[in-house]
């Protein structure tokens, strides 16, 4: 188990706080579209706050400016949000700052401008830029809290290479606890969609030895309707992966005895007409689910007292090919009130949820995307090796 201890009060008490989070958010123009990967965060900043730390310094990094200011990735739609959230909850005034202009601050409460404007924040190549961004960090603060649990997966300066004692976030310790779950083998029901095989080729082979029960939707169905069921699938997407990747994934869940459920009905654009069908012609191309899957889903997932949900089953962001994603985060949704365990994770995933569900229906949500993956198929993530193998985070 990675399980990690976070910083004690005594750890905080009087000491200048840099806690590095996730807030690579949707922002359309200078407006944030959904602020999940903030609120999640609060959990941890209460933590914080609640130690009595002298000071408190938020750092994220924001889209991929490669080291250059780009003022259209800049954190300020950000930290129009957490302001308010700030002052409200704790009466505080949120300063925004550059890391570099940080030394002449005197707020107790700062934002940084995306860490990602600094070179070193994702390359450690030039060692006097290296030596340089830590010592920013190294000057103004004491210790670091790391609640970005989606950037894990990255090589990171403002987590790897900050110099400062550093210890895990509450928030992701309990990402790390459900990404762990699924692990476990305690999940009944994996449902696994999204584009292609070639994206999720291994989460499907780790998922596959751990499953139960995996219901393969979506673009990552129709290779395995092709290579395992001999099925027609026309002109839908299938190329992007081999017959015996498909195989090796299926001797995988054979040897698991793993239930495999596929789609058998398809909602199939054919001469530029959607239509429901059973068989897909070879002109057509599947791109959602029909309804005959669905209500074959919702028998499956009536039966489960857990679910874990990646990717969608259907081109949910049009019009026409939406309905299958639309049922199934109904579907899930109604686990949590029937006292049943949904969890869900990947950038597309909390899309979709956001898109026509709520994120609080579900037992856990998670903000991570790359990273979930990397971790549930079984991929190093350099940040969590950091945190493990650094004294202060204790591995128990
Ligand atoms: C994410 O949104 O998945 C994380 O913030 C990682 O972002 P990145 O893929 O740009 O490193």
């Amino acid at each position: 188990m990675n399980t990690m201890v976070s910083a004690s009060r005594a750890d905080i008490e009087g000491k200048r706080v840099f806690l590095r989070v996730d807030f690579n958010v949707p922002v359309s123009g200078s407006k944030v579209l959904d602020d999940f990967k903030i609120t999640s965060v609060m959990s941890t900043i209460r933590y914080i706050h609640s130690a009595d730390p002298k000071r408190i310094v938020i750092g994220s990094h924001f889209g991929r400016p490669n080291g250059k200011h780009v003022e259209e990735l800049s954190l300020k739609p950000v930290y129009d949000v957490l302001k308010k959230i700030v002052l409200d909850e704790f009466g505080a005034e949120l300063f925004f700052c550059e890391m570099s202009d940080l030394s002449g601050v005197g707020h107790t409460w700062v934002l940084l401008e995306n860490l990602r404007f600094y070179e070193a924040e994702e390359s450690s190549g030039d060692e006097a830029a290296c030596a340089e961004y830590r010592r920013l960090f190294t000057n103004s603060m004491d210790v670091a809290i790391i609640d970005s649990f989606g950037c894990l997966h990255r090589e990171c300066g403002s987590i790897q290479r900050t110099g400062l004692r550093s210890f895990p976030g509450v928030f992701m310790q309990k990402e790390l606890e459900f990404a762990e779950s699924l692990l476990q083998r305690d999940v009944d029901v994996m449902i696994l969609g999204g584009k292609k095989v070639s994206d999720k080729s291994k989460l499907l082979m780790s998922l596959g030895r751990r499953a139960k029960c995996l219901i393969i939707l979506g673009g990552l169905s129709y290779p395995f309707l092709k290579y395992r069921l001999h099925k027609e699938v026309g002109n839908s997407i299938v190329d992007d992966v081999s017959e015996s990747t498909i195989q090796m994934i299926c001797d995988v869940l054979d040897s698991n005895q793993t239930e495999v459920i596929l789609p058998i009905d398809f909602v199939v654009v054919d001469k530029g007409k959607a239509q429901i069908m059973n068989e897909i012609p070879s002109s057509g191309c599947g791109l959602d689910i029909g309804p005959a899957t669905i209500r074959l889903v919702q028998e499956r997932v009536s039966m489960a007292e857990s679910v874990f949900w990646n990717g969608p089953p259907g081109v949910f962001e049009q019009h026409g090919l939406s309905d299958g994603t639309r049922a199934l985060v109904g579907i899930l949704e109604s686990m949590k009130t029937n006292g049943k365990r949904c969890l869900c994770g990947g950038g597309e995933t909390s899309a979709a949820i956001r898109m026509f569900g709520k994120y609080e229906s579900f037992t856990h949500v998670s903000t991570g995307g790359g990273v979930l993956m990397k971790f549930l198929s079984g991929e190093d993530l350099p940040g969590l090796e950091f945190l493990m193998h650094q004294p202060y985070a204790l591995n128990i």
